[in-house]
């Protein structure tokens, strides 16, 4: 039998980078076990790219250090580099070539001779949907198709970690849902992922454990059950028929809940954040005795909704404030 004295994917200890006047990653410690998928949560400005492109081997720390597989990512950058592979923010695809065109070239460049670099291509477009549109130029794709590519080009050769940096910003909901099967069969195949984003949602769907960074720190850590039950598993909105009836409605919710109940702008509307539920499930069912219970009362409910909480509510839980842009930090 052999004792597994694998490294971690990602190891870092007071990770810093520093522009100008901006602490852009200001000491991070993470751990990311290998063969899983670690979520990076946070808002504009808050560091996600700047610590990607340093594990990357792209950017330089100022203090701190980093290891990838064991390997250090200064003293060890060429090791790093042939094990990781970079989705960045923005595509790297070239615009003016088709979609075979580009996985060709990429292909020829990670060295597979012409006739492999071409099989490669095809099956990926295959695998991606990509089929139909391989012989258009990327310029006439959609942000969905562009995205799907740009991963396919980051697997040409299988990595043994991605680093996926925001691949669902902008996206429509069934482009992000294809994007999460991807993400979904590349760690089914011994690729571990780390993965930026700014939405719960998402981390909490792929993710087994989530950092969430502000202004460069990490300001919380652990398994997306952990997080939601610091946070609330999400929020029940109300809307009722009869504004008469919201002080009753009011009281069952928070009798039932547990929870203060807030009245919305909106005369008819009420918002309960859920705490202590660490499931989707969990919540569910709270939300479902609330609205019996209403009922029960006499209490007539318009519409109803459960949703799960938003990067604002994540940091306004965790942190007093909601996420802050970029912009409004400067101004
Ligand atoms: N090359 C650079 N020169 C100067 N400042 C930079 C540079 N790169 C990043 N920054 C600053 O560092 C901070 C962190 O930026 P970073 O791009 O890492 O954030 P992010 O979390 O990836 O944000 P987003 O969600 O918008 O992509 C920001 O204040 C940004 O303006
Ligand atoms: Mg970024």
């Amino acid at each position: 039998m052999t004792v597994s004295t694998a490294a971690p994917a990602i190891e870092t200890s007071g990770l810093v980078k520093v522009f100008g006047e901006t602490r852009a990653v200001d000491g991070i410690d993470l751990t990311v076990p290998a063969g899983t998928v670690y979520g990076v949560l946070g808002p504009n400005g808050a560091g996600k790219t700047t610590a990607v492109r340093m594990l990357a081997t792209l950017l330089r720390p100022d203090a701190g250090e980093a290891r990838v597989f064991g390997h250090d990512v200064l003293r060890e950058a060429d090791a790093v580099r042939s094990r990781v592979s970079l989705t960045g923010q923005y595509a790297s695809v070239d615009e003016d070539l088709t979609g075979t065109e580009n996985l060709v070239l990429l292909a020829r460049l990670v060295g597979h001779r012409k006739p492999a670099a071409r099989e490669r291509a095809a099956n990926l477009l295959a695998a991606f949907g990509l089929t139909e549109a391989a012989d258009r130029q990327v310029k006439n794709y959609s942000g969905g198709m562009r995205r799907r590519l740009d991963i396919a080009a980051s697997i040409l050769h299988t990595p043994d970690l991605l680093f996926l940096d925001e691949p669902t910003t902008g996206l429509d909901p069934r482009s992000r849902n294809q994007v999460w099967e991807i993400v979904r069969a590349v760690v089914a195949h011994g690729t571990t992922v780390l993965l930026t984003t700014q939405y719960l949602e998402e981390a909490d769907r792929l993710a087994s454990r989530i950092a969430v960074i502000d202004r460069g720190k990490v300001i919380a850590e652990g398994t997306p059950g952990q997080l939601k039950s610091s946070v609330g598993a999400g929020a029940v909105h109300v809307r009722l028929r009869d504004a008469a009836q919201r002080p009753d409605a009011e009281r069952v919710l928070s009798r039932t809940l547990g929870v203060p109940v807030e009245q919305d702008a909106d005369p008819v509307a009420l918002t309960a954040r859920l705490s202590g539920v660490e499931t989707e499930a969990g919540a569910a069912e709270q939300a479902s005795r609330a609205l019996a219970e209403l009922a029960h009362e006499g209490i007539t409910v318009d519409d109803f909704s459960l949703g799960q909480p938003s990067l604002d509510e994540v940091f306004l839980a965790l942190t007093d404030h909601p996420a802050t842009t970029e912009k409004e930090t400067a101004a």
